[in-house]
């Protein structure tokens, strides 16, 4: 059966929200449709595949925000709540609904896609590749007093009046990753009275190294939740945000989670890929109770890939990209003033296979997130071509660790 692809009103909401519990639960009695006022105040844009009479086969929505890459917040278009009516599954509806969402994202200006995916190979095909994970990783609380104490760093309890000082520590520290959601924009972006209201507390290291009378500069923080019970064999705490910028701070961050060990067993910290503030811990006997794989997509090849800092000035690279209609041809990439410039080139695809570096639109989503090197794509079989500019192309993109600390 045709099914036709358009964004869905409210007057579908009660058809979207029982898809969405059909494909990923709900409690007894079903999820509550939102009213008009909270479905309209929410910052999303949804995309339904309808059937004649109207019927709702498969939706996904997508929320606009931006995320740091090379040192620049970058348009991102987050896809969610995919789900495919379960007796219409396997049909090949999701290259249609993508296909509408991410050309109305790229018209918002959005030029890159990223999404969580339950398995990645629903959205391979459709160009996005894994290039990190969002994970919940359990921290035996008892082994962190093995922690060295830190010198002139201390701990206190944040206030809304510190506010502020959290969002700038998150941003240094997501300005120099790839992938951190920048929180600027909804659904990231907390009111201090509800960030504040979301935890039982907020811890805040301070570099007390400052002047006499200064009262220190935040160094980090950790936002907590303390949860249930006080026996150490059950009770877990949930840790949102450990972030430090110095390693006293980690050290003084992780050394008060650990003074919670004769009542709670663990910390359940929420992290990605090698974080540094975990450096400083003496083992790592930790386990992930949970992982979230990440996967990114290019939309824009120019809008993504020109513009971002790049140290290497001088360097020029011609690239192809192929397998996607959306996104193929060939550019030239060049570096001055710290930033990166791209040019399109008028080269048949044919002759780009042999002139120059050929990547797929997976492997240069894989690239753009510094997640593997130039040879690393050759061995996937995402890269191809001439590798004379190998080196260059890995230097250029492997600068920044990939971390995510949001989901979606
Ligand atoms: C996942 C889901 C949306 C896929 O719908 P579908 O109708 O089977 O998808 P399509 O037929 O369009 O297939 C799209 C691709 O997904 C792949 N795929 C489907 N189910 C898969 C699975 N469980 N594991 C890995 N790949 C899968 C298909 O092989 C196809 O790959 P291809 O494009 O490379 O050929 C659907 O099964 C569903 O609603 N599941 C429950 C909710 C869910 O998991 N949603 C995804 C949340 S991220």
């Amino acid at each position: 059966m045709s099914l036709t692809v358009r964004p869905i009103e409210y007057a579908a909401q009660a058809d979207y929200t029982r898809l969405g519990g059909e494909a990923f639960g709900a409690p007894e009695g079903g999820r509550t449709v939102p009213t008009r006022e909270e479905w309209e105040a929410a910052d999303f844009r949804e995309w339904g595949a309808f059937d004649d009479d109207d019927g709702l086969a498969a939706r996904l929505r997508v929320y606009g925000f931006t995320s740091w890459f090379h040192g620049v917040q970058v348009p991102t278009a987050g896809v969610a709540g995919v789900a495919v009516e379960p007796e219409r599954r396997g049909s090949g509806h999701l290259t249609r609904l993508f296909g509408a969402a991410l050309a109305e994202a790229r018209e918002n200006g959005e030029v890159i896609s990223t999404l969580f995916p339950s398995a990645p190979g629903i959205y391979r095909g459709l160009g996005y590749e894994v290039v990190g994970s969002f994970d919940d990783v359990d921290v035996p609380l008892q082994n962190l007093s093995r922690v060295t104490a830190p010198d002139g760093i201390t701990t206190r309890r944040a206030t809304p009046a510190d506010f502020d000082s959290i969002v700038a520590v998150h941003r240094t520290w997501a300005a120099a990753q790839n992938g951190p959601i920048s929180r600027a924009e909804k659904p990231f972006w907390t009111p201090p009275e509800k960030f504040f209201a979301d935890y039982t507390g907020v811890t805040l290291a301070i570099d007390g190294h400052g002047s006499a009378g200064d009262a220190g500069a935040v160094v980090g923080f950790a936002s907590w939740i303390r949860g249930e019970g006080y026996t150490p064999a059950d009770a877990v705490m949930e840790i949102d945000d450990l972030i430090a910028l110095t390693p006293g701070a980690a050290r003084a961050l992780w050394r008060t989670l650990g003074s919670f060990s004769t009542v709670v067993g663990a910390a359940r910290v929420s992290t990605s890929g090698l974080d540094p503030a975990w450096l400083v811990l003496p083992d790592l006997t930790s386990t992930v109770h949970a992982a979230h794989p990440y996967m990114l997509r290019i939309l824009d090849v120019a809008g993504a890939l020109a513009g971002l800092e790049s140290p290497l000035d001088g360097v020029r690279v011609p690239f192809a990209v192929r397998g996607a209609a959306d996104i193929e041809g060939a550019w030239t990439l060049t570096v001055s003033d710290g930033v990166t410039h791209l040019e399109r080139d008028a080269v048949l695809a044919e002759d780009a296979h042999h002139e120059r570096p050929v990547l797929s639109v997976n492997g240069l989503a894989l690239l753009y997130a510094g997640t593997q090197s130039a040879a690393n794509l050759r061995i996937a079989g995402h890269l191809t071509g001439t590798p004379g500019h190998d080196a260059v192309l890995t230097a250029l993109f492997a600068g920044r660790q990939l971390h995510v600390r949001d989901y979606f």
